[in-house]
């Protein structure tokens, strides 16, 4: 097998992967999620793995299933513990990317009860979760960063302050106009943009498909 895996593009590189959505608890039966699925995060992996990269794939609750030698799904379910998982790996990586749809807010104190129903209405105060993409950015040395957008306003504008601020090498914005793109869908539609603000936009396709376009990307951005 080793011969194999010798001559492809993504042999002896570590690829970091976040998938799914987060769960933030409110109390013990209860959380804020959202629907992410965590398919395009599985596909990333499983096109990262069929390159002949070490995969480590965080990922948020998702029925998504995978069995592949070359990956290592590591499962978390809040933002906090999504952080901590992808900073232990962070270092050694070669290329990250957050395909997570973490949680923005999370619950200011989680009930150690279950709340009881009492008052007509109910305030749950928030506060922001940490930006793990940020974070990254923030600490980058030789590490390949790609951080996705999911828009549906100034949808080119918002991604390219997205790439910029994080400090990102690639964004792949999600468009959620296009019927059959987006969080529940096996297909999707992405325009990738790169630091020199390059602009590529592909067709709907299979996410598997959306997954070989963005190593396409990355492989020809890194080997330029
Ligand atoms: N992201 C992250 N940690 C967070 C929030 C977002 O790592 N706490 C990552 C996502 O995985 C994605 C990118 O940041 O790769 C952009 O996520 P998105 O929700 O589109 O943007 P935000 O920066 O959260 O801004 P907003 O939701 O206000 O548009
Ligand atoms: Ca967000």
């Amino acid at each position: 097998e080793k011969d194999v895996i010798n001559g492809l593009p993504l042999y002896n590189k570590k690829v970091l992967i976040t998938a799914g959505p987060t769960y933030e608890a409110i109390d013990p039966v209860r959380f804020i999620g959202n629907h992410s699925s965590g398919k395009m995060g599985f596909e990333l992996a499983k096109a990262a793995a069929n390159l002949g990269g070490h995969v480590f794939l965080i990922t948020g609750p998702s029925n998504e299933q995978i069995s592949n030698s070359l990956i290592q799904r590591i499962d978390v379910v809040s933002a906090d513990e999504m952080y901590n998982e992808v900073h232990k790996y962070y270092k050694s990586i070669d290329i990250a990317i957050l395909s997570a749809a973490v949680a923005d807010y999370k619950p200011k104190n989680i009930a150690d009860k279950k709340i009881k129903k009492s008052t007509d209405s109910l305030s749950i105060e928030l506060i922001k979760t940490q930006d793990i993409l940020a974070s990254l950015g923030k600490e980058k040395t030789t590490q390949f960063l790609v951080g996705f957008a999911l828009e549906t306003n100034n949808e080119l504008e918002n991604a390219k302050k997205k790439l910029n601020s994080k400090n990102l090498d690639l964004i792949v914005l999600n468009s959620l106009q296009d019927a059959g793109a987006g969080f529940k869908t096996p297909t999707n539609k992405v325009t990738i943009i790169d630091k020199s603000e390059n602009i590529l936009e592909f067709n709907l396709k299979s996410k598997a498909h959306v997954a070989q376009d963005i190593f396409n990307e990355i492989l020809r951005t890194i080997y330029a």
